[in-house]
């Protein structure tokens, strides 16, 4: 299945197909538990336990689908998936044998990851992290022995830089440190993490992998043995319920097509702010003028849906964009078909200190947009209309 393009795989990896009922869509095993021991000749095991199913929070059919689907898309062996992307990360994070070893991490991290590394991860596991900018990560030349571990987002929120995750993973290897990526924003049509250096890939699934802003899950992605991260899930019981995968699997079936999508109207609105008289700076990869143009030419095959901009007016000006718009909804999250806007000082990084707004970029007047599949002539004129309430 690998060998075959990501759109075909997208339809048709994992998918459980019953030749005795003849169904051509996978079903929703909405079981809690089943027969154990199972002694069918024909019993279907599940994929991490290579044992029959049991209960759901081990394993489900429906789940195990999306799992290899999942990972035929991300083209690695192993993955498991979790009810949140914060349930992966931390699943991850806690199932790691750092030995007393450092992990190294960015300031710029999605909030919640920052809050858990910051206020939980030394006193659960013993281990400090130390929080360096994605652009000192990037200058990087080798990386210190007191490092076990290095945590990276490809690209990060919301001032969309984007990490050099080849450079970052050949250091890591020579150095014998493994690597995690959360590469939520690029999604696995953008990048393949493992493929090109990381150890784990890591998403939040509530984005586009599912796509549609209705569901939440995580998922991790590795070609290394996941038996510690199973025993995590099974522990802390951040396990995705069949009804919950199902709609993801359904989702994922076209994130190849929604991210051609994503991609070519983000690049185009990108070009548009750029010319646009009320804005003061717009960060996309994709810009000829981008300080992150190579390294995203390096490392991604599409420079995403996530941008960001700078309007005149300050955080009145922001605001009065955000809430004049027609079709983009003024929300927090990111990566569903819908085009999104929000203000990062008022959501995400609304307790971030000003200190840690500066390091990572983050300014009052600054809109971060997640950019829908809508016609991108209709989202232009929606932005124009919008921008022109600004004084
Ligand atoms: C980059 C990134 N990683 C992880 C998460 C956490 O995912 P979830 O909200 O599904 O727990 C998010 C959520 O916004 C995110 O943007």
């Amino acid at each position: 299945m690998e060998k075959e393009g990501f759109n075909t795989r997208a339809v048709g990896s994992g998918e459980i197909k019953d030749k005795r009922y003849g169904n051509v869509v996978t079903p929703i095993f909405e079981n809690a538990t089943f027969i154990y021991p199972n002694s069918s000749p024909e019993r279907i095991e599940d994929w991490n336990t290579k044992d029959s199913y049991i209960y759901s929070r081990w394993g489900n059919p429906t789940v195990s689908a999306l799992e290899k689907k999942y990972a035929s898309l991300e083209g690695v062996k192993n993955s498991l998936s979790f009810s949140s992307g914060m349930a992966a990360i931390t699943s991850l994070m806690l199932s790691m044998e750092l030995k007393g070893k450092k992990v190294l991490s960015v300031i710029d991290l999605y909030g919640q990851t920052l809050s858990f590394f910051k206020n939980k991860f030394h006193s659960m596991t013993g281990s400090k992290i130390d929080l360096v900018s994605t652009d000192e990560i990037n200058e990087m030349d080798s990386i210190p022995e007191d490092y076990g571990l290095v945590y990276i987002e490809s690209i990060t929120n919301p001032s969309i830089r984007v990490a050099d995750v080849r450079k970052m993973g050949k250091l890591c290897r020579e150095s014998g440190i493994k690597m995690v990526v959360d590469a939520t924003f690029a999604s696995p049509y953008n990048q393949n993490p493992v493929r090109i250096g990381a150890d784990y890939v890591v998403h939040s699934g509530t984005k586009y992998l599912n796509g549609h802003s209705d569901t939440m899950s995580g998922f991790i992605g590795t070609d290394l043995n996941m038996e510690r991260q199973f025993d995590m899930r099974k522990n802390l019981g951040g396990s995705l319920d069949a009804f919950q995968a199902y709609l993801i699997q359904r989702g994922m079936k076209t994130l190849g097509l929604r991210m051609e999508r994503h991609n070519s109207n983000a690049m185009a609105i990108a070009e548009y702010l750029q010319e646009n008289s009320k804005v003061i700076e717009v960060f996309y990869p994709g810009l000829e003028d981008s300080p992150y143009k190579k390294i995203a030419d390096e490392n991604l095959r599409g420079y995403g849906g996530m941008l960001s901009f700078r309007v005149k007016g300050g955080l009145d000006g922001a605001r009065k964009f955000l809430f004049s718009s027609r079709i983009i909804s003024p929300a927090p999250s990111l990566g569903g078909v819908e085009s999104l806007s929000t203000l990062p000082v008022d959501t995400s990084h609304g307790s971030t200190s000003a200190e840690d707004r500066k390091k990572m970029g983050v300014t009052e007047d600054m809109v971060r947009f997640s950019v829908g599949i809508e016609d991108v002539d209709d989202l232009i004129e929606d932005i124009s209309n919008s921008l022109a309430q600004i004084d």
